[in-house]
């Protein structure tokens, strides 16, 4: 389907949405004259610095072009031949990456039913009964994704009880943040704080659905692991010749707090959205709304009447759920016409 700006705005995807205006103006203050490839450039260098001033001194940060990239870059570096990853059954890397991990990492899934999209402490400990045994995968890696495929968030201390649990049993822990900043906005609190203070020790940094073009961070902050990851990066593809303007875009983000002003914003459309169909007869939601992210169960009907003009994704045909997104860019007028169209439909039934 050709979407134009007549098109209503899209409910489908963080990734419909375009690219945010500082972004572009970075890109575009980039590029002036030539510049060293494959991060030697400047503007990797001020990327770099900042990824230590927001995580830590001890954060190292590489840029990637694409975030099931990054999960197999960051994923890749935790990993032995006859491994393991524990995570949810929702998770990206089980559902939505083509099998990447299994192909290109030649990794077993240990995939884990779960409440809102949460892995928890007791998950973790109820798959480590074959450890040492050479019949089964050795789980070497817990990997969740932060805000979750359900839009939920692990608090500070979940993500600090998940680390505990996977360093007690020799386990590493990975994030998933295509949408850490959207999960950073709904605490109200610093980046850091759900990654380096937590106890993460490898996790991905999503641009792209703040507001980037083609840009995401895998940042390392266990030491014994970065000396790989440039050979990594290189031979997932991963490695952008043109360095200067994925950097520069990942810098825009972290300057001033762009991250935030975008997440927190798709995170209120989301929350407005959600308000907005509580009195809807026959609609309700189907999981907490703590991100860019509304699941809602709805009538088939009703589905079906919005879906003529409106993308977004049915997420499970048997149960009626949908899942509508916000954006950086989606504006209150966008959610309330979409509203108006939700309860003409509800009372069309
Ligand atoms: C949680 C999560 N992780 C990873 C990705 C992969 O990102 P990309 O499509 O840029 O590879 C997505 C994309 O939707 C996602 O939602």
């Amino acid at each position: 389907m050709l979407i134009d700006s007549t098109y209503p705005k899209s409910f489908a995807s963080d990734n419909h949405a375009g690219v945010h205006p500082d972004v572009l103006e970075a890109i575009t203050a980039a590029n002036h004259g030539d510049a060293p490839a494959y991060g030697g450039d400047r503007w990797t260098s001020v990327f770099e610095d900042k990824i230590k001033e927001v995580f830590g001194p001890g954060a190292e940060g590489f840029a990637v072009l694409n975030g099931a990239g990054a999960n197999m870059v960051g994923l890749a570096l935790m990993l032995g031949r006859y491994d393991a990853i524990i995570c949810p059954d929702s998770a990206h890397i089980a559902t939505h990456e083509a099998g990447a991990a299994e192909r290109l990492l030649g990794v077993k899934l240990m995939t884990v039913p779960t409440e809102q999209g949460k892995l928890r402490p007791a998950d973790i400990e109820a798959r480590l009964g074959g450890i040492g045994n050479p019949h089964e995968s050795q789980p070497t890696v817990v990997s969740i994704s932060q805000a979750t495929e359900l839009g939920t968030c692990y608090s500070p201390e979940e993500i600090a009880d998940l680390a505990s649990a996977a360093h007690a049993a020799g386990l590493r822990l990975h994030v998933d943040g295509a949408r850490l900043a959207n999960a950073a906005a709904h605490f109200g609190c610093d980046l850091k704080a759900i990654t380096t203070d937590a106890g993460v020790d490898v996790f991905s940094f999503g641009g792209t659905k703040n507001g980037a073009l083609a840009a995401e961070a895998v940042v390392v902050l266990d030491p014994s692991l970065t000396d790989a990851v440039p050979f990594l990066r290189r031979q997932s593809l991963q490695l952008a010749s043109k360095m200067r303007f994925i950097s520069a875009q990942l810098s825009a983000l972290l300057t001033d707090d762009l991250w935030r002003r975008n997440a927190a914003h798709a995170n209120q459309m989301a929350v407005r959205l959600a308000e907005g169909i509580a009195d809807v007869p026959g609609v309700s939601l189907a999981q907490p709304v703590q991100s860019n992210a509304v699941f809602a169960t709805l009538p088939s009907a009703i589905t079906e009447t919005l879906r003529r003009r409106y993308l977004f994704h049915p997420w499970d045909e048997a149960t009626g759920v949908v899942r509508w997104m916000t954006a950086f860019d989606t504006t209150p007028e966008h959610v309330d016409d979409f509203l108006d169209d939700i309860r003409k439909a509800a009372a069309s039934l």
